[in-house]
This record gives structure tokens, sequence and C-alpha cells, in this order.
């Protein structure tokens, strides 16, 4: 990517002060001390390693995230190497997968694949390749096709459209998907990147690290949210029939998909930097057709959930606009939670690295609330 890098370098050393949201269902207890990321959910500021995300997304390509937030800058030529090495490496590992790739669900297929893994790939680098690898290979398995051996020489983002279509992307798209892969590489204590660190806080190893945060990921309360979202926009349809379809779906008890967060009170800032990125990408002649669409679901969803919760800011959250970018890219709505595997997998890395140097079990307590013996 050009254009990048004045002034964004790793970032500094000293553990930043930690702030609990109130929210959290934990309050008062801090999981981690983290160089990595902040999320301030009262303000709506998402920083990954010292930078807002808005600096990064669209400047930086996803190798240079992996390179900040393993303390290295931007345009490091061994983390872009070794990325690619590791997609080259991960893709000689295929036909010892057994079924792992043939399972109908994307998340679990990528999990199964993963665990397949043995320690010559536990280094954030060559797990990222694998993870866009195995992806891309069961995308291809799901529409009846073989699967396409990488191209070191390419982005990874590039590398990865390409390994599910069988021809590079465009320049566009190739940009829109690496200004989604570094938005999503990082999210403060979020439930996958937690995993990954309890994982590793019993001295178990990175590979089984991420096979966790796979699975923790998969769930729609999680990152099995943006799938639903398209499914959504399908079903209203037109901007017109947004506030209807909204309240039923409300009053039959639903909740509304890339709506609420556990940690923002604000509206996303992710879910900003994607709907400009889908701007962007319809302005280089992609059709982003369901933009018009997904703005006017959001207002629609935004009342309705403030009538509802007064008292409660729902608002949308990164996966809302995750489906209308990812579909604009051309991606199929099954790949989308896989493709967000292939980004956090960068924060998943890094904060085993992280957790790992604490050296540290991770043993929270429960409060018993059954019967006690007579
Ligand atoms: N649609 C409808 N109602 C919602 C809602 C949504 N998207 N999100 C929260 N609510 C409601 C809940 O039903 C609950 O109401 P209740 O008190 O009457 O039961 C109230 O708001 C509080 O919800 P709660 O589940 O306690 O909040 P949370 O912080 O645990 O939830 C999410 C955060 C993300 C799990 C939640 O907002 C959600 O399920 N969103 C939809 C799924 C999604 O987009 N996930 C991706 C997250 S990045």
């Amino acid at each position: 990517m050009e254009a990048i890098h004045s002034g964004i370098s790793a970032p500094p050393r000293e553990p930043s002060a930690n702030r609990v949201p109130s929210a959290s269902g934990l309050e008062g207890v801090v999981a981690a001390e983290t160089r990595l990321g902040e999320v301030d959910g009262e303000r709506g500021r998402l920083v990954i390693a010292g930078h807002d995300v808005e600096r990064l997304a669209g400047e930086i390509a996803f190798e240079d995230v992996v390179a900040l937030l393993g303390g290295s800058t931007v345009g490091d030529p061994i983390i872009h190497r070794a990325i690619a090495e590791g997609r080259v490496l991960a893709f000689a590992r295929l036909g010892g997968l057994g079924d792992a790739l043939d399972r109908p669900d994307g998340m679990d297929a990528l999990r199964a694949a993963t665990a397949h893994l043995d320690e010559s790939f536990a280094t954030p680098e060559r797990l990222a390749g694998a993870v866009a690898v195995f992806a891309a290979a069961w995308a291809r398995g799901r529409a009846g096709k073989a699967p396409i051996a990488p191209d070191p020489s390419l982005s990874h983002a590039a590398d990865y459209l390409r390994m599910i279509d069988g021809e590079a992307p465009s320049a566009a798209r190739a940009f829109a998907l690496d200004t989604y892969l570094v938005t999503v590489s990082d999210h403060g204590m979020n439930a996958s990147t937690f995993a990954a660190r309890v994982v590793t806080s019993t001295g178990s190893d990175m590979v089984s690290a991420v096979v966790a945060a796979i699975g923790t990921l998969k769930g729609p309360l999680h990152g099995g949210a943006p799938g639903p979202v398209l499914d959504m926009l399908d079903a209203i349809g037109t901007p017109e029939a947004a506030a209807a379809w909204i309240e039923g779906e409300l009053l039959a008890g639903r909740r509304i998909m890339g709506m609420g967060h556990r940690i923002y009170r604000v509206r996303d800032p992710r879910a900003a930097v994607l709907e400009l990125a889908t701007q962007r990408l319809g302005r280089s002649g992609v059709r982003t057709g369901r933009l018009d669409l997904t703005r006017a679901v959001e207002r629609a969803a935004e009342g309705a959930l403030r009538a509802k919760y007064p008292a409660r800011p729902l608002r949308a959250n990164v996966e809302f606009y995750t489906a209308v970018l990812l579909d604009a890219i051309g991606l199929d709505r099954t790949a989308f939670s896989p493709t967000f595997a292939v980004g956090r997998t960068a924060g998943w890395c890094a904060h085993a690295v992280e957790q790992r140097a604490v050296g540290k079990l991770i043993r929270p307590d429960s409060r018993y609330i059954g019967p006690m013996p007579a």
C-alpha cells in the first residue's frame, strides 16, 4: 500500500492505563494489562498499537498491523515475507488435513484445519498466513473448486482474494479488504482474544490459543453476525420497508444483528471506517448498491431500539458495515466470519505473545449460587 507511514510506529512499551467498562459484567476485574490496544466505549475510540483505527485503516497493509502489534515498524520486509511464507507452508499442509475443510460451516472448518498445525506454525506471521489459506481453501471447496496455491509476491489481502477467486483482484478490491483486515485486527479484551489469552496463560501453545479463539469468534454474539446482517438486508429489500421489518423483529423478541455492543455506548468507530471504505470502493466502479439500504436500516434500527431501550444506547457495531463491505468486495456471506478470523488472527497472536511474557495463569473466580450440602 502507498501513502502509508509518516509518523506510524510501534506502540510504547509501557502498559496503558486500563479502564474497566462498566457494562462488562466483570466490573472491577482487569483481565490483563496490554500495550496492544484500547477500546473507549464512552467516546467511541479504538486505539490499535498506539494509533487510532481511523489513522491505520486504509493507510497501512494488514502485514503492517501484524508488524506494529509485534513491536516492529510499518513496511518491515521481514514481516511481509514471513506472512507470505506462512501462506506457502500452510498450502503444503492442505493434503494432510483429512476432512477438516469439508465442514459445511466455515468457522468449523477453520478451527479443525488450524488444529492440525504443529508448533512450527506457532508464530503470528505463520498463523496469519495459515488462517488465510485455510479460509480461502474452504471457500473454494464450498464452491466445488480446487484450492489455489498462494502467490507470495502479492499482499496478504490481494492473495487471499486471489486464492478464493482464481484471479488477482483489482487494486480497489484488495485495498478495501486490507482496510477491513486492519480495522478488525485487534479490539481489546473481546471474547475470542480473552479465550486466546486464557489458553496461553496455562503455558499452552499459540496454535491452541488460535484454535480456541476461532471457536469463540464463531458465535453470533461475537463474529458470527455479518452473514445474518446481509440476510436481514435481503429480507428488508428496500429502504421504505426497513422500519416495519425492524419493528416486527423486536415485537417477536428477536435481536437486530449488527446493532448493540458490550462496550460501545456510541456508534462503533469501526462502523464509520467500514462505511467510508464501502463508499470509496463504490467510487472505483465496484457495485455497492446495498449501501443506501444499509444506512436506512441502520437509521430505522437505531430509532426503534432507542424507543424500546431509552436508557441503553444500542447503535451500529462493526458487523453492520462489515456485511455491506465484504459483499461489495465480492465475498460470499458464508465467508464473512472466516474473513473476520483472517484479520483478528493478528490480535490473537499478539495477545498470546504478550500473555506469555506475563507468565501468569488467568483464573477468574465464580460466585456459587447453588445449594450447600446439608
Ligand atoms: N437487538 C435487539 N435488542 C438488543 C440488541 C439488539 N441487537 N442488543 C441488545 N439488545 C437488548 C437485549 O435484548 C437486552 O434487553 P432485555 O434487558 O430486555 O433482555 C438489552 O438490550 C441489553 O442487552 P445485553 O444482552 O445485556 O447486552 P450485551 O452488552 O450483553 O450485548 C451484544 C451485546 C453485542 C451481544 C448485543 O448487543 C447483541 O446481541 N447484538 C446483536 C448481535 C451482534 O451484532 N453481535 C456482534 C457484536 S460486535
